[in-house]
């Protein structure tokens, strides 16, 4: 019964020529668990007691949206939104509370236009088919994003969003010009509509605390023909120390065409543990202008590399949408301020090689990060930072014990680089989303208790995603774990 009461809520709300119940999955159809599982992300979250969504919407047009949120309101009931699944978390398909879970992967258009340098893209796009659609139309253009092809738009572009090109260009977030959003009430609002307050929540604040984002419009950068790559590889016997340690002096603020990562990742060599540094750059530029032993190649090929797929494969598999390389997982952030010294990062390698498993990644800041206020945009880590930290457990072995094993990896390499990384607060990228940092408690979101990881990830701006919050949605509507809190909701 309360299937069919569901139902016929969501027709009399969906004006389309496509039923929205074709695209609806209650658990007793079929197709539920492979629509639930196919654009989950993280194993951690697809077993069976993993709490699941009572059941799925999949619009294919504005009005589905419209109809799911009015609809969740009627009956009382939390909305998750999910365009591409990969918040680390599960935050966009798992909750405590019983939820519907609104699906945007068949709303995926993503249509360039090169003389206006810019592209409509829907929030079910992911990044690769973005990519993909830029090249197809210019090979001096490209869009300051990740570097994981299978990123989905929606979540990526509310949550700040950062690759190879932002100490060129920025983030994500820094290059959209306009969106399309329903909000709690199912109103369709583009950037005038919404008003300046609400468009600059969404460019970083995380969209699920303020409406379904179906589309944004985004700015293109130019990229010249030829770009040039490297990647190379050195063990602590090969002079790895030294060469971190000079990277922290040099990376936030060398040419801003080049961006260096580093991987720090520990290795067992001649039978012996150590940390192996992999160094993966791309230079806005050709060889010559950098240094010899490079590759040059296009921006897209560009893509390519820095995803590790081969030299010479095609593009197309920028239009996969699912990867095989699922894993059981868990991430979490910091930023660095002062270099960190050698004698500490010694400490570092050697705490690494104790733990085993905690991967750690160095994404150099500077450049026009630096540039842009960090009040432009709610995320905050812009100028003094020389490069952000992700620290990354990744497991094959199931059940709850490996769970928590990692776990409690990855919290200590946390716990030990607490001298090291930035304070008060101690902040964090809201696109790698980490429940340890704190949670809303169900049903409610008190400004105390979500200002705790609030901070972390928003530092002074999240007082006003507050008040956007407060102002667009005052009934606390769009709530989840990670929420902003309404001022007139929470208790
Ligand atoms: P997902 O659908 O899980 O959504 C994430 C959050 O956004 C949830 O809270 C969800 O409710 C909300 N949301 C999603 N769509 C919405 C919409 N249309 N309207 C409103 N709210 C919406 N990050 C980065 O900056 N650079 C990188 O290179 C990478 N690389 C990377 C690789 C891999 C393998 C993973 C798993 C993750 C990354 N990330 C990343 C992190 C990534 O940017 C982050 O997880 C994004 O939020 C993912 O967006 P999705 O739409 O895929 O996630």
């Amino acid at each position: 019964p309360i299937q069919e009461t569901f139902l016929q809520c969501l027709s009399t709300h969906s004006l389309t020529s496509t039923p929205i119940s074709e695209v609806t999955y209650f658990p007793n159809n079929p197709n539920y668990l492979s629509v639930l599982n196919s654009y989950i992300r993280n194993l951690v979250f697809t077993s069976p007691t993993t709490p699941k969504p009572l059941f799925i919407v999949t619009p294919t047009h504005v009005s589905h949206i419209r109809a799911s949120i009015i609809c969740s309101k009627i009956h009382g009931l939390e909305v998750r939104i999910r365009s591409g699944g990969h918040d680390y978390d599960g935050l966009s398909y798992v909750s405590a509370v019983p939820f519907i879970m609104v699906d945007l992967f068949n709303m995926r258009s993503v249509s360039v236009d090169i003389e206006d340098e810019s592209a409509w893209v829907e929030s079910g796009a992911t990044l690769g088919e973005v990519y993909y659609r830029i090249a197809e139309k210019s090979k001096t253009y490209g869009y300051p994003a990740g570097v994981c092809p299978t990123v989905g738009v929606g979540g990526h572009l509310s949550g700040g969003g950062y690759g190879n090109l932002m100490r060129k260009h920025g983030l994500s977030v820094d290059n959209i010009v306009d969106a399309v959003l329903v909000d709690a009430n199912g109103n369709v609002l583009d950037r005038e509509a919404m008003g300046e307050d609400l468009f600059w929540a969404i460019r970083g604040g995380g969209g699920a605390s303020f409406g379904i984002i179906v589309s944004w419009k985004i700015k293109l950068v130019q990229v010249p023909e030829v770009v040039t790559v490297f990647r190379v590889e050195r063990t602590l016997e090969e002079g790895a120390s030294d060469i971190v340690y000079q990277w922290q002096h040099v990376a936030n603020k060398i040419d801003e065409d080049l961006f260096i990562r580093v991987v720090l990742n520990p290795v067992t060599r001649k039978g012996q543990v150590t940390i192996k540094a992999k160094f993966n750059a791309l230079f806005l530029g050709n060889a010559q202008r950098l240094v010899s032993d490079c590759k040059e190649m296009s921006w897209i090929e560009s893509v390519l590399f820095w995803s590790n797929y081969q030299i010479g494969t095609s593009t197309d598999v920028l239009l996969e949408r699912h990867s095989t390389k699922e894993k059981y997982l868990k991430r979490k952030s910091d930023y660095v301020q002062e270099p960190i010294s050698k004698t500490d990062l010694e400490g570092i390698w050697k705490k690494m090689i104790q733990l085993r498993k905690p991967v750690l990644t160095f994404n150099p800041y500077g450049g026009k990060m630096s540039e842009i206020s960090e009040l432009d945009t709610p995320f905050p880590h812009r100028s003094g930072n020389i490069y952000k930290i992700q620290y990354a457990a990744s497991w094959k072995e199931e059940g709850a014990e490996a769970v928590d094993h990692n776990l409690d990896l990855i919290r200590k390499l946390y716990d030990y680089m607490t001298p090291f990384v930035s304070k008060s607060p101690r902040c964090s990228y809201l696109n790698y989303r980490d429940i340890d940092l704190g949670i809303n408690e169900i049903g409610n979101a008190s400004y105390e208790q979500a200002s705790g990881w609030g901070t972390k990830y928003f530092k002074g701006n999240f007082d006003r995603l507050v008040q956007v919050k407060t102002m667009v949605d005052p009934g606390n509507f769009f709530r989840y774990e990670q929420s902003i809190p309404s001022l007139e909701a929470s208790s």
